[in-house]
């Protein structure tokens, strides 16, 4: 176990592998202070629970990543105008309305198998986990088929923005402009198109004027863009996250091709042990307590939502991939009135995916070493060459 004092969450050796980091931390210094970065950072469960609960203390709206950089999305505004924001969407994200996109979705995945199947070794991330998401979040929102294509080169542009860190920060900026530019100059069309035409999709519902509260042009460009950085890395993160601990635990690949009803708990194991979002930041707006530790106002604090997967105080055998373990309360999906808006849509396309892998193939095997991604908040892999053995 490394020494806590030594945790940099920006260090590469913490980005590659943070597990026995956090385990320090959770033993060591429950409520870590950073000198160097300053910033407080929370690892226990049922402290990371409570922090992400205590809105009214602990902030959102200085930003949620480690640069304090306040942007108009629902994720990082507080009541009540997060309240107003996330009831217009919420109907659209309950399981019911979900379950609607089952059909499309497995047709997705059908199509991202086809093509996985016919070539071998293949990169699982290029031919699915990236492209998946992002076709979905379209298909969600309401963009035409036709423009899927460059849909996804603007999204792709600004995801990449999104995950600024300290060294990409200055590189980044002119590419992200460009493709923010050009997908609000693409959305503003759209939605004075759906203005004149209603369509039955999202983007149609938001601009009805028989809203009771109306979502402005600006408000309804922003939460675009949060489905699409919210939503798209992150389930590419499941998805990679998925197969690659599943290939390192052939005993549970053939639990689950024992007893294929497993797939939904399967799905909240991997998130669980393999958080796609490590962890995102607050700021203190009131002083806050933490195992004891006051942290004072204007304080950056970091909520570790994959330490607290991890706590042994709350799991039995935390450290091990259990797929019939079933954590219905793990903290993947964040918790609070910023909890997880996507969960249901990110749970259906990871168990379409799950059931496609059990049901077209017998296993598969690493082609060669995978590559892993750099971003200090989110974890997943940029490439997994797999070879398939085909049912
Ligand atoms: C496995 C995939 C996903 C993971 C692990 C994940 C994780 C999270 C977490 C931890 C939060 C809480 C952030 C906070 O407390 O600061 C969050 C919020 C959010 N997520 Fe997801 N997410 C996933 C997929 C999605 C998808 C597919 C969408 C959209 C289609 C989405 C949309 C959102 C939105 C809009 C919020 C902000 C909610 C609010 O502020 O009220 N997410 N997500």
């Amino acid at each position: 176990m490394p020494p806590a004092v030594a945790y940099d969450p920006l260090a590469p050796e913490v980005i590659d592998n943070p597990y026995p980091w956090y385990e320090a931390l959770r033993e060591q210094s429950p409520a870590y202070h950073d000198d160097h970065r300053d910033i407080w950072v929370i690892s226990r469960y049922d402290d990371v629970l409570a922090a992400a609960r205590a809105h009214d203390s602990l902030s959102s709206s200085e930003g949620i990543t480690y640069a304090r950089a306040p942007i108009p999305m629902m994720i990082t505004i507080d009541p009540p105008d997060h309240t107003r924001l996330r009831r217009l969407v919420a109907r659209d994200f309950t399981p019911r309305a979900i379950a609607e996109w089952q059909g499309v979705v497995d047709g997705r995945v059908a199509e991202c198998f086809d093509e996985l199947l016919a070539q071998s070794p293949v990169d699982y991330m290029q031919t699915l986990a990236f492209p998946l998401p992002v076709t979905v979040i379209a298909e969600v929102l309401g963009i035409p088929p036709e423009d899927h294509a460059q849909f996804k080169v603007w999204s792709d542009g600004i995801v990449q923005g999104f995950s600024l860190t300290e060294s990409s920060e200055r590189t980044m900026v002119g590419s992200i402009l460009d493709s923010l530019t050009a997908l609000k100059g693409y959305l503003a069309a759209l939605i004075e198109q759906r203005r004149r035409a209603p369509a039955d999709d999202l983007l149609s519902r938001l601009v009805d004027p028989g809203q009771a509260d109306r979502v402005s042009d600006e408000e309804l460009f922003w939460f675009c863009m949060l489905l699409l950085v919210a939503g798209n890395e992150t389930t590419t993160n499941l998805l990679g996250n998925m197969v690659l601990a599943l290939r390192e635990h052939p005993d549970q690949w053939r639990l689950l091709q024992e007893r294929p009803e497993l797939v939904p708990p399967a799905i909240e194991e991997v998130l669980r042990f393999d958080s796609p979002i490590q962890g995102f930041f607050r700021t203190a707006f009131k002083p806050y307590e933490v195992a004891g530790t006051k942290i004072p106002v204007g304080a950056r604090v970091l909520l570790l939502f994959a330490s607290a997967n991890r706590d042994p105080r709350h799991y039995e055998r935390a450290d091990e991939l259990l797929v019939d373990r079933n954590p219905a309360d793990h903290l993947a999906f964040g918790s609070g009135i910023h909890l997880c808006l996507g969960a249901h849509l990110a749970r259906l396309e990871g168990a379409a995916v799950l059931r496609a892998l059990l049901d077209r193939t017998k296993g598969f095997d690493l082609a060669g070493e995978p590559v892993r991604g750099t971003n200090p908040n989110l974890r997943g892999l940029l490439s997994l060459p797999l070879t398939f053995a085909r049912n």
